[in-house]
């Protein structure tokens, strides 16, 4: 069995009350219950992890780079938060790993402000999911689930 992991950045934590209008009304444990059904589904284990800590995440990225070596991982759908768009550490550490990384937004950052716009994961990632509210983090892994070798392509 494959795992996924989807890792959440700084401020996601506070899912549910943070900028409702934005985020919506959804918490993180009501994300993580998504991902588990949506993996679930797909036959994949799943690993959510929410940090507001660089480090952290850098940290998981190398483990799920290990699993990646190891031919054991789905890919890694992950919302750096403010991090996509200042974090150098996490772009160098996906591309060091070679993770699939889909790059997921809950708001579409490109209808916000600028200093949103940019994002360093970018460019380290397979895709880039943004604007779909919480329900993106289950099309990021159905998404995953596609891009398989074993995926039957429509
Ligand atoms: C976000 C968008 C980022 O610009 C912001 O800093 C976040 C959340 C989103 O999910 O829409 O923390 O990644």
């Amino acid at each position: 069995m494959k795992t996924v992991f989807v890792l959440n950045g700084p401020n996601l934590n506070l899912l549910g009350t943070r900028e409702p209008a934005v985020y919506g009304a959804q918490t993180l444990a009501d994300v993580e219950k998504l991902c588990a059904d949506v993996c679930a589904r797909h036959g994949f284990a799943l690993r959510f992890h929410q940090s507001n800590h660089e480090g952290a995440l850098v940290d998981w990225i190398h483990e799920a780079g290990r699993l990646h070596a190891a031919g054991q991982l789905a890919g890694a759908v992950i919302n750096a938060g403010a991090y996509t768009h200042t974090s150098i550490a996490l772009h160098d550490a996906v591309k060091g790993t070679g993770i699939t990384l889909i790059e997921l937004h809950i708001s579409n950052v490109h209808a916000r402000e600028a200093f949103r716009h940019h994002s360093y994961m970018a460019a380290a990632a397979r895709a880039v999911m943004c604007g779909f509210g919480v329900a993106g983090y289950g099309l990021a892994i159905d998404g995953l689930a596609q891009m398989q070798p074993s995926a039957i392509s429509a």
